[in-house]
């Protein structure tokens, strides 16, 4: 397998906004991001990932853009901008931003143009329609929106605010190509393209059988001969790496968009996991891992998370934020980077941040929870009862201002943050990670210096031992003669995982663990709640 740096990296996700405001205003800032840079690469990482701060009205905290060229004020400017870049390559880290090009704001002159009239050149930039059909978006009932003044209606895929591109028009790609020109002559290292399945409709916009299950609006015949022309035309003249967000796909329409002799994309986020499988399914999470190592090995490239900026934060929605939150946040940690793929971190995850839950549907942000709240409460529901059904999912959870120390607003700001800060910040912040060797964070870093230092970690094969058990998972990982053996006991109960034959008849030796000790006899090893261990076999 063609060995690249993006494969043996690991990448930390910055959501800026709720990271640390330099300025005071509630929100998290560039330069606030360029003071933590140092406490980012004291953790091991290769790579940031920087959600979207080009100028935006906001709607949807910056995935909808108005201008592609300008950084957005709250973020801070240009200048900033190249500085963090600079400061970032100066640490030995790369940068990879957060691109939308599947839709923009309906304030971005193009969009304003195109809704001025049936005749303007920039009418066929989006798409318009006498007639809707009766498809649903991610965020509101109807993917079209009526515009009164010419008697048409647009579509989008997310927020009425968001209208989508037409990609059909050369015009767009051109000026979508340009515009990327612009960002990786400045030197970025990548981009995470938002919503890249997305970019092909089909013909006619046919009614959908069941409007509720949206994967029409995914995996369009269209698609990659958009990719291929992105990549022909821009991604193959930088030496970069691309991540896809490609909803609703399985391994083999996977492949299409990651394999390597596709001239595509290099490695892609599906979403069998979060968006998928709302809580802890262990079987199901067994099958899904296995059929992506088989679909994709030695062809494409896999990643490997189990929240974002969209999904509610990892120890909370699958492991257990309660009574074993340290070793839940240990085991999760020692799963997404031991599992075949590039690991992300998402802010606060090495920590062990949960998520929240807020009393009041004013106190959450998300347009997305919000416009599905509205959208119950007025067909009569009860509210509370629609508030307590959005509380888990909402993206919110993971969107609560990073928790640097025990003062006032967790240390983010001084200001008033723009989305509250989890009250358990006085337990669950950086200064007492960094002040306890058992810490999460320690143990992050530990994972990470090892993939470092073992290309088995990498580019070893996959092979689960464990397919049928709902609670422990044992699975080895192999290259050139070095064997290594994870077992997780993913379970508030003790657990006895009895090796294998193949695997008890040699040596064991443990390379990280999530308890101070080990306890086993013989072939039995006996496994505490959320206890987590990585052996080389000898
Ligand atoms: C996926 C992004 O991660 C999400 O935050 C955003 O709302 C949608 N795409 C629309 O751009």
């Amino acid at each position: 397998m063609k060995r690249t740096w993006w494969k043996e990296a690991v990448v930390y996700q910055v959501y800026w906004r709720s990271f640390f405001d330099s300025n005071g205003d509630g929100y998290g800032d560039l330069e606030g991001l360029i003071q933590k840079l140092d406490y980012i690469r004291d953790l091991g990482v290769d790579v940031i990932w920087l959600n979207p701060c080009y100028e935006s009205p906001d709607k949807d905290n910056g995935y909808d853009i108005s201008d592609y060229y300008r950084i957005m004020d709250k973020a801070g400017d240009m200048a900033t901008f190249d500085r963090l870049l600079h400061e970032v390559h100066k640490r030995g880290m790369k940068l990879i931003m957060d691109l939308v090009v599947n839709h923009t704001s309906d304030q971005h002159p193009w969009f304003i143009e195109s809704r001025s009239s049936k005749d303007n050149p920039k009418r066929d930039w989006y798409i318009w329609r006498d007639k809707p059909n009766n498809w649903r978006s991610y965020f509101t009932p109807s993917t079209w929106e009526y515009d009164e003044q010419t008697g048409q209606y647009y579509f989008h895929s997310f927020a009425v605010e968001q209208p989508d591109l037409n990609w059909e028009n050369e015009e767009v790609r051109e000026e979508i190509y340009k515009m990327m020109r612009f960002w990786l002559d400045k030197g970025i290292d990548g981009f995470r393209l938002d919503a890249i399945a997305l970019l092909a409709k089909p013909e006619g916009f046919p009614d959908a059988e069941n409007p509720y299950d949206i994967r029409y609006l995914t995996n369009n015949p269209g698609v990659h001969d958009y990719l291929q022309e992105m990549h022909e035309k821009v991604l193959k003249h930088y030496d970069i790496f691309t991540v896809g967000e490609v909803a609703f796909v399985s391994p083999e329409e996977g492949l299409k968009y990651v394999g390597e002799d596709r001239n595509e994309l290099h490695t892609l986020f599906h979403f069998e996991v979060c968006d998928e499988m709302p809580t802890w399914d262990p079987i199901r999470f067994k099958q899904i891992q296995k059929r992506w190592y088989e679909g994709l090995w030695g062809k494409g490239w896999n990643s490997q998370f189990l929240n974002n900026h969209d999904h509610t934060r990892q120890v909370t929605r699958y492991g257990n934020d309660k009574q074993f939150r340290v070793e839940s946040a240990k085991l999760l940690a020692t799963l997404v980077h031991t599992l075949p793929g590039t690991p992300y971190i998402y802010q606060g995850e090495e920590i062990g941040m949960t998520g929240v839950k807020f009393d009041s549907i004013d106190d959450y942000n998300d347009i997305a929870m919000k416009n599905k709240y509205a959208e119950e409460v007025a067909k009569g529901r009860d509210p509370k009862e629609v508030l307590e059904s959005l509380q888990l999912l909402s993206r919110d959870n993971s969107r609560t201002p990073m928790q640097w120390d025990d003062s006032e607003n967790a240390g983010f700001t001084t200001g008033t943050p723009w989305l509250k800060v989890n009250p358990n910040y006085k337990e669950i912040n950086v200064k007492q990670a960094l002040a306890d060797p058992n810490s999460v964070y320690y143990y992050y870093k530990k994972l990470i210096q090892l993939r470092k230092q073992n290309p088995v970690m990498v580019y070893g094969t996959f092979r689960d031992f464990s397919e049928h058990d709902p609670y422990i998972y044992a699975y080895t990982r192999e290259l050139d003669g070095v064997r290594w053996l994870i077992v997780l006991n993913h379970c508030d109960n003790d657990n006895v995982y009895e090796l294998p034959q193949e695997l008890a008849s040699v040596d064991r030796h443990l390379l990280l663990g999530n308890y101070t000790d080990v306890k086993e006899e013989g072939s039995a090893l006996h496994m505490r709640p959320h206890e987590a261990r990585i052996y080389a076999l000898q």
